[in-house]
This record gives structure tokens, sequence and C-alpha cells, in this order.
């Protein structure tokens, strides 16, 4: 019989973590998202459950508050316990991780856990888990890379159709509102992260708050923007001017010349890809396309790594990074952002951002 999604993702991460017989996940007030890697479940809370991974299988440990929730979506060699008291929990904790090689998160885990697990449950050794899962997560399956395929596609839409709203007047507050509604009508679960909206010289701070500020004619308008779909999150963004009569847009010319260089500068990075290359690499051609631009006016202006790993976090804990200093190295089936930027203190700035597929031979949009 094929192997599922849940099992195959388990033989990756167990490949990764050979030494570990058994891997805890435990969420916090907050989701781990490795949680989410495994379940598959979209929504819910899941405060404090617990997920037991094994090479070839898999427990959550789930309550009464979310279970018909977890049984309606979890993939279906997901065992579920419904175990609301805490003498149960303990049981099966002392019985699965007793005397074990156990794996953990160790960037999620809270050190009264860690205690808890040292004193409680006593397993053989505790072990760092967390670059299994890393590793793994940076290769999409089809599955996933459909699914933050269609997350990018309603931010995409939503930046199309937004567009409608800037008017004299308008505040950052008011389009942020506005994008985040248009894209939960087209699909989207949430936004990926708090939209950015940023008008004249708000826009030279590359993760600018949207405020109250209003928008006027011919003022740069940045949104920086993603939906989740399937809890996998899209990141986009998008520069414009505001208005087409150049005669009445002040420093008119400056701000499009921004907008092509960093066009441009993504354009080359992005027909550069290919599997093999470094993120390092990557960053260096657009940002030499921006330091040359123009006899090098624009030198030093690009402030921030090139781009990220997306998946189910906008900046996902997985590789690659494409930064100065990044030698991990691209491989089919990762899936970055693309977003270089000019940033001009006290004039505005621009970034423009897709997410691309590292594909065989080179990338592809989403
Ligand atoms: N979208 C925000 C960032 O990637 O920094
Ligand atoms: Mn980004």
């Amino acid at each position: 019989m094929a192997k599922s999604g849940m099992k195959k993702k388990l033989e990756r991460i167990f490949d990764g973590s050979k030494e570990a017989d058994v891997i805890l996940i435990a969420n916090t007030s907050s989701k781990d998202p490795n949680f989410s890697y495994i379940t598959g479940i979209v929504g819910g809370l899941f405060e404090g459950n617990i997920l037991l991974l094994k090479r070839d299988s898999a427990k959550l440990i789930t309550n009464q508050l979310e279970y018909e929730l977890a049984a309606s979506q979890k993939p279906a060699d997901l065992e579920l316990i419904n175990a609301s008291d805490a003498k149960q929990i303990k049981g099966i904790l002392v019985r699965e991780l007793r005397g074990k090689r156990v794996g953990v998160n160790q960037n999620a885990i809270t050190l009264d856990l860690y205690d808890k697990l040292k004193s409680e449950y006593r397993p053989k050794e505790i072990l760092r888990s967390y670059s299994a899962f890393s590793d793994s997560r940076s290769i999409k399956d089809d599955e996933e890379i459909s699914k933050i395929r269609k997350a990018a596609e309603i931010t995409k839409k939503a930046m199309e159709l937004i567009k409608k709203e800037f008017k004299v007047g308008v505040t950052e507050r008011e389009i942020a509102q506005k994008f985040d509604y248009t894209c939960r009508n087209l699909g989207s679960e949430s936004p990926s992260f708090d939209t950015i909206v940023a008008f004249g010289k708000n826009a030279a701070m590359p993760h600018h708050a949207p405020t109250d500020d209003k928008l006027r004619y011919g003022d740069i308008i940045k949104i920086d923007a993603g939906s989740k779909f399937g809890n996998y999150c899209s990141d986009i963004t998008r520069t414009v001017i505001f208005g087409d009569d150049k005669g009445r847009i002040k420093d008119y010319s400056k701000k499009l010349e921004i907008i092509e260089i960093v066009k441009s500068a993504q354009k080359a990075a992005i027909k550069a890809i290919k599997p093999g290359m470094k993120g390092k690499d990557i960053h260096k051609i657009a940002n030499d396309y921006i330091n040359n631009a123009v006899g090098g006016i624009y030198k030093g202006t690009f402030i921030h790594g090139l781009g990220h790993s997306l998946g189910l976090e906008v900046h996902d804990s997985s590789k690659p990074r494409l930064s100065p200093l990044s030698d991990d190295i691209l491989k089919p089936n990762m899936v970055v952002t693309v977003e270089p930027g000019i940033y001009i203190s006290g004039f505005g700035g621009a970034r423009i951002e897709d997410d691309i597929l590292i594909t065989k031979d080179g990338a592809e949009i989403l």
C-alpha cells in the first residue's frame, strides 16, 4: 500500500533525528507549527495538546474541546486520544516516554515542560529534533505547494481588488482592514501576518504598521500582505504610485525609478535561480543590481535579505534563507520569497515580493 503523506513526513523526520525512539511535540498556549505539519488540521487552538511521534505511527492527545474538530480533519492513520484528565495524560506519557530517547522541538518546549519531562516521565535522553522538522518542511510535497499556490492567488487577487479603494483621504488602517476582508472573502482563513500598508514616506520603513495617515495624490503606496490557505502562507508585496497625472506628482520620476529598479532586480534574481545555488548567490544578484543602477545612486538602500522560506510560517523555520551570509543550498520543491527593496528615509521606498517555487531547472512564480 502507498505510504500516506503523514507517514512520508514521519520517515523524513526520523531520518533527520535517527537517535530518537519517540518525538514529543507539545503545544503551549500557541500551536507549534510542527503540530500543523503532522496533523494538517486547520483551525482550533489545541492548547496544551501533545503529539507523540514514532517512525511508523503518530498519536494526538487531545481533549473534549478539540476532539470533534480533530476527528473530522485528521489523517486516517493519526491515532486520536481523548484525554481530559491530568492523571490519564500522565499515565500515557509515562508509558510512552520512560526510558526512551525522546526528541523535542528545543525551540518551542517550555522550561516547565522540560523539567517535568525529566522528573516525571524520566526518558533515557532528551534530544534536539528541531532541525529534523525544519529540513523535512523545507521540501514541499504537491499538496503543500498547491496550498501555497492558492494562498498566493488569493493575495494577488486582493492586491488587484484593493486598488479601487485608493482614494484621497483614505487611511493606511482602512486599506489594511479592507485588504484583510477581501482576502477572507476570497477564501483565506486568516492573514499570514499583520498587513503592512505604507503611504508616502512611511514606505521607507520595511515593516511599517498601518496608521491613520491619509493618502495624498501622488503618494507611493506599498502593501505587503499574505493570506493563509489550509494553514500555508503567502507573502506578497506591491508598490505603486497613486495617480497618473505625472505633472501633479512631486518627484514622480524618482518614485517610478525606484519601483522599476526593484522590479528589475527581482526579475534578474528569479531568472538566475537554479537548484544547487546558495541563498547568498541569489541575494547578491539583486543587491548588485540595485547597487549598480543609475550610476550607483541607490547603493546601500537595500537593507534586508532578499527572501525567506515560506510554508506553515511566513518566515518559515525551514531553509533556505536568501541573505548575504546564507550558505543554504536551493533544492527543487523549496518555496521562497524574492523581495528586493529600496528604502530612502524621509522620501519613501519600494519593495516587490513574489512567492517562488524552485523547480528542477529554475523557478516558478506562484
Ligand atoms: N512580509 C514581511 C517580510 O517578509 O519581511
Ligand atoms: Mn516576505
